[in-house]
């Protein structure tokens, strides 16, 4: 079976690679769909994005990181996956996913979503979190894969 795990993953964090991890050891096929949209102010490019990630799941055979525009209902269906996941961190992710999970088996049927409590040792992590403190100079090191790390760095001007 098929699931899709859709995001902005800007960049990807611990996190999400603990769902990734869990969910590839569940299902034949993940596909980590990455929101390629032009009105977000992304810190990475999409290619940039799409390279962290399959560094960082090189050894997960069964991942494959592509990226889609429009509705995710589109693109699931358009690769024939009738299932979501997303990582559910603190009680404050819970209202915005419930709603898109809703909203988007209203406009599909046949798309369910999984929740994966996200593991506690990075519940308190996030994309944003992690720009905003490497940003200040602070210590992210423990929250993201080595190559977003670097680009991190680099993007910062950080030794
Ligand atoms: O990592 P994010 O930014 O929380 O991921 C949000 C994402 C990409 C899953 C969501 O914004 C999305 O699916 N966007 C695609 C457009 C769409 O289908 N919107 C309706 C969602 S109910």
């Amino acid at each position: 079976m098929k699931i899709i795990y859709p995001g902005s993953f800007d960049p990807i964090t611990l996190g999400h690679l603990d769902i990734i991890n869990r969910v590839s050891e569940k299902f034949d096929e993940v596909y980590i769909a990455i929101l390629n949209n032009r009105n977000k102010n992304s810190l990475f490019t999409v290619e940039e994005r799409i390279e962290i990630i399959e560094d960082a799941c090189k050894d997960l055979k069964n991942v494959r990181v592509v990226s889609f525009s429009g509705l995710l209902v589109d693109y699931a269906k358009k690769i024939d996956c009738k299932l979501i996941v997303r990582g559910l961190r603190e009680i404050s992710d819970y209202e915005k996913e419930v709603q898109m999970a809703l909203m988007n088996r209203e406009l599909d049927k046949d798309l369910e979503t999984l929740f994966l409590v996200s593991n506690a040792k990075y519940s308190f992590v996030s994309s944003s979190l992690v720009k905003e403190i490497i940003y200040f100079g602070g210590d992210i090191s423990n929250f993201v894969p080595e190559l977003a790390y670097k680009l991190l760095k680099e993007r910062y001007n950080i030794n």
